[in-house]
């Protein structure tokens, strides 16, 4: 596995091989750099991650919609997109070892401080300034330059077609936009939603799941008419809410959605606070972890107008995890033009292309990131402190000891809760090492089933956090376990007991 110097990040890679979160991909064959595969626990957490996402974006509009479309697309949606000339990175090659280094990563990693988005000859003046050589063999480097980061496909046999992997999800909504506006509503704004695999030859995968080869992508595009950017019917629910925001050469500062509206559209900031929600609110991120960070000019991808990335302050920094992007109709007309296929629509008596406002996610950096916020060393315990609906199992279910017909009775009552919630059941061991497993792979929900449940029907509820218990009767049981997932401190739901 790709090893990193970072303590925590090493620390995480550990208990995701050893317990089953995720590791190198094709490992016994030595696998390959920036590919990895999910194990039976981080798969758990990927997908929970991944509903959540689903159920809350999904609902922000009676018109949005979740489809699910081909990672392999042909050339031409490249041409039409801009990836094919634009979508490249800044490379280095070593004059002596031929090692190939990422420009902007190797100067920000010596320097110190974000490069994105310098020029060529920004890079070589750097590079011959601060002597920054090949870090594997201290060799000098060539000229600075630019690689496609796209993989491309040879598709069929005979007349071989040029293809490509998708680079982002968001080309398979363009494409699909004009045949879905006409099986629906036929309505804008018109929300398509894929959560897919996106893929990048990234020139040096790095920071475990945060610079991959393959990775997956939870993002919405959604199609507006323009004349309406200034517009949202639910913005006045929004307009005192207070956006954590790091505008250009700024310090952080929290600012009113309202008094956003002096720098970007309404519908653009209505989102901002929709996404900044389901950090706080769904993901329970700590406020002070959690901001938007406006793009410089230079740093702002090529199909850009506005551009902030959502970033997480995790232990190695502040780490994008997502982006919040007005299009335009860049997409849509760059497909009208090379397909030579209409993608106008008639609304309100007119004809237009939509804009988009694209809400982009990368579901792996999230996990990883939600991994690194959680884990905690403690004086006798290591924690994942993951968000309580993103646990790789909603709750354990223990019998106290293995006799008495206590390991019957746990059964009953994971058979009572399994319809409803993920259960790990246990019954091996002395009940605080099994209380320890699940500390370390983060379920934040222990039922324990003892002596006293025999005579009263009741069970013990241990909360991951506080370790803090309380008695619950088992009829009563789904619903507390209900709460508590959803947020509910432990001591409302019940008496605290030894
Ligand atoms: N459709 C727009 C788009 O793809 P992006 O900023 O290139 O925009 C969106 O990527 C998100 O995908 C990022 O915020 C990040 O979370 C994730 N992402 C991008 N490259 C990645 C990589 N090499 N490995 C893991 N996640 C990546």
């Amino acid at each position: 596995m790709v090893s990193n110097n970072n303590d925590k990040f090493s620390k995480i890679e550990e208990i995701a091989r050893r317990r089953g979160f995720f590791w190198q991909s094709s490992e016994i064959y030595g696998g390959l750099s920036g590919f990895y595969d999910y194990a039976h626990l981080g798969t758990a957490i990927k997908k929970k991650w991944e509903n959540l996402w689903r159920n809350y974006f999904l609902s922000l509009d009676d018109n949005f919609y979740e489809i699910d479309c081909s990672n392999i697309m042909p050339e031409g949606v490249f041409k039409a997109s801009g990836h094919l000339e634009s979508f490249v990175d800044p490379v280095l090659k070593c004059k002596k070892c031929g090692n190939f280094e990422r420009a902007d990563q190797i100067i920000e990693e010596i320097l110190g401080e974000s490069y994105e988005g310098l020029t060529m000859k920004e890079i070589d003046e750097i590079i011959k300034k601060h002597n920054i050589r090949c870090p594997k063999c201290k060799g000098n480097f060539e000229d600075v330059k630019t690689l496609n980061m796209m993989f491309p496909i040879d598709v069929g046999t005979g007349k071989i077609i040029r293809a490509y992997l998708r680079p982002e999800t968001a080309q398979s909504a363009y494409v699909n936009f004009r045949r879905e506006f006409e099986c629906l509503r036929k309505k804008l704004p018109l929300g398509l939603a894929i959560i897919g695999k996106a893929f990048r030859n990234e020139i040096s995968p790095r920071n475990v799941l945060f610079r991959m080869r393959e990775f997956t992508q939870a993002e919405l595009q959604i199609f507006f008419d323009p004349e309406k950017i200034n517009d949202h019917p639910d913005f006045d629910s929004v307009a005192d809410y207070k956006l954590r925001i790091k505008e250009v050469q700024k310090p952080l500062e929290e600012i009113s959605c309202a008094n956003m509206l002096k720098k970007l559209p309404k519908f653009y900031v209505y989102y901002m606070a929709k996404i900044q929600q389901f950090y706080l609110d769904i993901l329970k991120i700590d406020k002070e972890k959690f901001r938007f960070r406006e793009l410089s000019e230079e740093e702002k991808a090529f199909y850009n107008k506005y551009h902030w990335d959502i970033e997480l302050n995790i232990s190695i920094g502040w780490k994008e995890v997502a982006g919040i992007h007005y299009r335009t109709d860049h997409d849509l007309k760059g497909h009208q033009d090379i397909s030579k296929q209409d993608q106008r629509i008639s609304i309100d008596d007119k004809k237009i292309i939509p804009h988009v406002l694209e809400l982009s996610f990368g579901v792996d950096r999230n996990v990883f990131s939600l991994l690194d916020l959680g884990y905690k060393e403690e004086q006798e315990r290591i924690i994942f402190k993951l968000p309580r609906l993103v646990g790789p199992y909603d709750v354990a279910v223990f019998p106290l000891v293995n006799k008495d017909n206590l390991p019957e009775k746990a059964k009953e009552v994971r058979d009572i809760l399994k319809p409803m919630f993920s259960v790990f059941y246990d019954e091996s061991g002395s009940i605080g090492r099994r209380y320890r497993r699940m500390d370390e792979i983060g379920v934040c929900c222990c039922i324990t089933i003892d002596n006293q449940t025999m005579e009263d029907e009741s069970v013990t509820l241990r909360d991951r956090d506080s370790m803090k218990q309380i008695r619950v009767k088992i009829d009563e049981l789904c619903e507390t376990i209900y709460k508590f997932l959803n947020g509910e401190d432990i001591e409302k739901l019940g008496k605290i007991v030894k």
